[in-house]
């Protein structure tokens, strides 16, 4: 507690004391010691520096995630193979789950590429359903978009599909169908895709990726109705009662006082939201959706929506042999989302009992990004909404982007060179995380550190803008709420990019 309150005080000093230090890990390691009662000279002087030392054994094994084999031997291409196929697994004690997976693991496989690297994957679909995958969060052409009926046909049971794209943004990004979404991936159809950049400084840690998502199981195992709830469950957002981490309920990692930890994590739940909070160990936010934000800064808490991701560097206390618990915490998301429910306990964390070790320094500056130039900007205003529509079986509830349901919506248009300005308008009294497919946005609020998104929080009652630039890559690019409940009942829309102003969009048959 003291050590929050410390760092509290901190964070509140004025930006120029934090900048006459200049480099946040160096406060930040003095505050880590001072605050374990060390005496600050002497204990920085006893200290092993973190980078002479690893991570405890077997640090990450509870989170292992598959690594697909890789069939081609140039060093700069990935080529992969993909099966989506239902596997049994034991994810309630004593039970079989039939589990909805990327080639038999939960989460698919960790595909981890290095910038500039061509990934190539040769996807077979082996469900009984048509299924696709998106590439959540790549810059890739329009017809790698994984988007049956608007980018591509839906892969069929039995049918393939090569997918090829090339890693051009280092980050943390993941992949999951794009049909029958909330159904889908609500039964584990998602996996990590980490792209790296070999300059990342030692001082980021080591990486682990952490893939939140979670279930909804009967006492059997049995994955309950994709529409169980009816109306109330398409307006609320379906959260499974069991948490995974890694496709694991309550798995453990390893960590060692004063070395630090790279934290990919990516909220894969179909509605979830989540706020990482971790007493005493100290956070420091690197960026999220596309890498590297501006600056780096240390954080209390990072709430992530559905879809988004956080790249944070974890620095444990100095507190050996002791367990923390990562929790999920009720994180408000509009009407009765956090009533009466729980905390809930999600990854274990143990100190392993080895000397603390001096983390390196941080640095503040990461990289540059430019505010996009909206002087020219063309400004639209999406309005997020929800209707209840009175039928013969009862009341349903529809949503929409203006009012208009996905299956009835005309497509946005822009055009190559175009800047549009999009205030995302939510009335309603749920959040929404707005997701834009095939372009990184920059939110227009002064009080962020600059990043590039492709993932925000439209928090109920409230409005976002965004800056998008459409440079490059024409098509059809879909948006929509990463509520997967929500867009499956219509909150979604699509974007026609045109070459140039005079391009009209294909005809398309938008699938219900
Ligand atoms: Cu992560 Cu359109 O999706
Ligand atoms: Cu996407
Ligand atoms: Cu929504």
């Amino acid at each position: 507690m003291y050590f929050l309150y410390q760092f509290n005080g901190w964070r509140g000093m004025p930006r120029t004391a934090l900048r006459s230090c200049g480099i946040y890990v160096c406060c930040l390691s003095s505050l880590w010691l001072s605050a374990c009662g060390e005496q600050r000279g002497a204990a920085l002087e006893a200290l092993e520096p973190a980078a002479s030392v690893g991570q405890p054994g077997g640090w990450a094994d509870d989170l292992q995630l598959a690594a697909p084999r890789d069939l081609n031997p140039d060093p700069n291409i990935l080529e992969i193979e993909l099966e989506a196929r239902i596997e049994p697994m034991e994810i309630r004690p004593g039970t079989l789950t039939p589990v909805w997976t990327y080639s038999g693991g939960l989460p698919g496989p960790l595909i981890r590429a290095k910038l500039g690297d061509t990934i190539i994957v040769h996807f077979s679909n082996a469900l009984p359903e048509a299924t696709s995958i998106h590439w959540h969060g790549m810059r890739l052409d329009n017809d790698m978009d994984g988007v049956p009926g608007i980018t591509q046909p839906p892969v069929e049971p039995g049918g393939e599909l090569r997918y090829e794209f090339v890693a051009r943004d280092a980050g943390t990004f993941w992949y999951h169908p794009h049909i029958n979404s909330a159904a889908q991936v609500g039964q584990g159809l998602y996996g990590p895709l980490v792209v790296e950049d070999p300059d990342d400084p030692e001082a980021f840690g080591d990486d682990v990726v952490l893939l939140l998502s979670d279930m909804s199981l009967d006492a059997d195992g049995q994955f309950l109705p994709a529409d169980h709830g009816g109306a109330f469950g398409d307006l609320f957002g379906r959260e499974g009662s069991t948490l995974l981490v890694n496709g694991r309920v309550v798995p453990t990692l390893k960590v060692r006082a004063g070395k630090p930890q790279r934290w990919r994590v990516i909220n894969g739940a179909r509605a979830r939201y989540y706020t990482i909070a971790l007493r005493g160990h100290s956070i420091v936010k690197l960026g999220g959706d596309n890498g590297l934000a501006a600056r780096s800064t240390p954080v209390n808490r990072v709430v992530l929506v559905p879809g988004e991701r956080a790249d944070l560097v974890v620095i444990p206390s100095r507190n050996p042999d002791a367990t923390a618990m990562l929790q999920w915490i009720p994180t408000d998301r509009g009407f009765g989302s956090v009533f009466n429910r729980p905390r809930q306990d999600m990854l274990r964390i143990e100190t392993v009992d080895e000397a603390p070790v001096a983390p390196a320094a941080i640095p503040e500056f990461l990289r540059q990004i430019e505010p996009i130039d909206i002087s020219d900007a063309i400004e639209l205003d999406l309005d997020l909404t929800i209707d209840t529509q009175r039928t013969r079986e009862g009341s349903q509830i529809v949503m929409g982007i203006n009012g208009v349901p996905y299956w009835d919506s005309k497509p946005l248009m822009a055009s190559i060179g175009q800047t549009q300005v999009w205030t995302l308008i939510n009335d309603t009294a749920f959040s929404h995380p707005f997701h834009l497919h095939g372009y990184f946005f920059q939110v227009l609020d002064e009080t962020r550190i600059p990043e590039w998104k492709d993932t925000v929080d439209i928090p109920a009652d409230s409005s976002v803008r965004i800056a998008i630039q459409f440079d490059e890559r024409p098509g059809v690019w879909m948006y929509h709420c990463h509520i997967l409940d929500h867009a499956d009942v219509g909150m979604m829309g699509h974007l026609f990019v045109g070459a140039d102003e005079h391009s009209t969009p294909p005809e398309l048959h938008l699938m219900h």
